[in-house]
């Protein structure tokens, strides 16, 4: 019964980690942090933490929009964004990955806070001097961080886009007969207890050899649907989550932090948020995959359909890994900087 749910709790965590994959794989094998060795560039925080970062499409000084991407679980900066290199240089697109705290060459952040996560975003963009304002595009779990700056900055936005966006079923305003039968609830509410009481058994068992292979977990149906099946045939597993990695102490530490950020009880309710642009001077987009079994769409279009503002999309085949199908980046890209819909991804209406 405990493992079985275990098993079932190791899916989630690696349907929320797929999101964050990437083409090729990352050379992680050097692992190591001190800011002496390390082969990124990287700035120091107020705090004295350093911040990894990569920057790609159109130098900042020549770019007309500026983007900051924030990962997903166990993912790093060098997440892939597929956007056409001809899009990135027609609109002149800046693009800025970083390591979250505590992933890939980035210090790890002990006090880890929904704040800190839209903070260590502001400082980095006053860091590398990017502008007053920014756009933000959060993938995945790292759209938690996104919500923040919606929430403690939203004045140096230029425009946010979330894909995929984790959904926390402690918001206030979910109503319970919305989540009460939901399966991967329970899921997120027994990892949370583990991770809050019982670290140590959480450690041990993800770093166990009798658990199911990566391979086996990864065509599992119970958490993606056909396309991301296909996609996950292409796209290699991710080096961060293998059982060597979870057996150091900061990896497991780090994705233990996050996931508790992430689902544990925020300091705000995002279905509350006012419309930070009122003006219309941005714009909010979220991205979502109909067939999505990681993050229901029944309730990403309950959360847009609370906040007006938001301009949803709907991929109408897809699953938790659209940032991986051809053609999504280039149309989050125009929808966020020049404000064109793709009707393809106008939801289905509701039969
Ligand atoms: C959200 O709004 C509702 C009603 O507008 C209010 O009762 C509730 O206290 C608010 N919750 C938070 C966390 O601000
Ligand atoms: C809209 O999206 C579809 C599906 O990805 C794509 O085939 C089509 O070319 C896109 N249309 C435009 C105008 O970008």
């Amino acid at each position: 019964m405990v493992s079985g749910a275990a098993i079932v709790l190791l899916i989630g965590l690696l349907g929320m980690v797929y999101q964050a994959t990437q083409l090729p794989p990352p050379n992680l094998d050097d692992d190591s942090s001190s800011p002496t060795d390390s082969s990124s560039s990287r700035i120091r925080l107020s705090d004295g933490r350093y911040l990894a970062y990569r920057e790609t499409g159109v130098p900042k000084d020549k770019a007309k929009h500026r983007i900051i991407i924030v990962h997903g679980f166990g993912s790093s900066k060098d997440m892939n964004f597929l956007a056409p290199q001809e899009l990135i240089d027609e609109l002149g697109v800046y693009l800025l990955q970083y390591d979250r705290a505590g992933y890939g060459e980035s210090d790890p952040n002990p006090k880890r806070s929904l704040k800190s996560e839209a903070l260590d975003i502001e400082e980095l963009a006053d860091k590398l001097q990017i502008g007053s304002k920014f756009h933000v595009i959060g993938v995945s779990m790292g759209s938690y961080a996104t919500w923040s700056c919606l929430n403690y900055i939203p004045n140096r936005l230029a425009g946010v886009a979330m894909i995929a966006p984790v959904i926390n079923y402690q918001w206030p305003s979910l109503p319970k007969s919305l989540i009460r039968g939901d399966y991967r609830r329970k899921i997120i509410c027994l990892s949370l207890f583990l991770a809050k009481y019982c670290p140590m058994l959480l450690h041990w068992w993800v770093s166990q050899k009798w658990l199911p292979s990566n391979s086996v977990i990864e065509k599992n149906p119970a958490f993606f649907n056909n396309r991301d099946i296909d996609i996950l045939k292409i796209i290699p597993g991710f080096p961060m989550l293998t059982k060597d990695k979870l057996k150091e102490q900061v990896v497991f530490d780090t994705l233990r932090g996050d996931w508790m950020v992430a689902f544990g009880k925020w300091d705000f309710d995002p279905l509350n948020l006012t419309n930070p642009f009122p003006q219309k001077t941005s714009s909010v987009h979220i991205w979502q995959g109909y067939e999505d079994k990681v993050v229901p769409s029944e309730i990403q279009r309950f959360v847009s359909a609370k906040l007006p503002w938001i301009h949803y999309h709907e991929v109408p085949d897809g699953g938790h890994l659209i940032v991986h199908y051809s053609g999504l980046c280039e149309a989050i890209l125009k929808a966020l900087l020049l404000g064109e819909e793709n009707i393809s991804y106008r939801p289905r209406s509701e039969t």
